[in-house]
């Protein structure tokens, strides 16, 4: 992070051309999201998708990570995000259900 580093992503997605909506989770590191999630989005142009963020945390939610992600892709739509506890993903179905229906899914 302190060298704002683009780790390489062992996968790539081939078809992204076909997707309208990215479906994009990450953990809380440090007030962000790890770099690897940089690497995806320099990787892909996803101006015109939607983007809905959720993130699992240790107390910090989502420590403004959307408006992270809309700076990287200004020409995308960043839905409002979702923040779960790490300690309660295990029980946050109804949470996730919830989140999706509000951002329209
Ligand atoms: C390197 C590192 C940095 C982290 N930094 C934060 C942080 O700044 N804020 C926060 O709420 N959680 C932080 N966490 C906790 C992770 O977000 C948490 O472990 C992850 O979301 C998964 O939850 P779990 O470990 O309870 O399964 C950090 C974890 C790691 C490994």
């Amino acid at each position: 992070m302190n060298a704002d580093a683009r780790p390489e992503l062992s996968s790539h997605v081939e078809n992204m051309d076909q997707y309208d909506t990215i479906l994009l989770g990450y953990p809380n590191w440090w007030g962000d999201m790890p770099m690897s999630i940089y690497t995806f989005l320099d990787e892909y142009d996803l101006s015109g998708k939607t983007i809905a963020p959720f993130i699992t945390h240790g107390g910090s939610g989502l420590s403004g990570t959307p408006a992270n992600i809309q700076d990287e892709e200004p020409h995308a739509t960043v839905t409002d995000g979702l923040a779960v506890n790490g300690s309660s993903a295990k029980n946050s179905q109804s949470t996730v259900n919830e989140w999706l229906s509000e951002i329209g899914f």
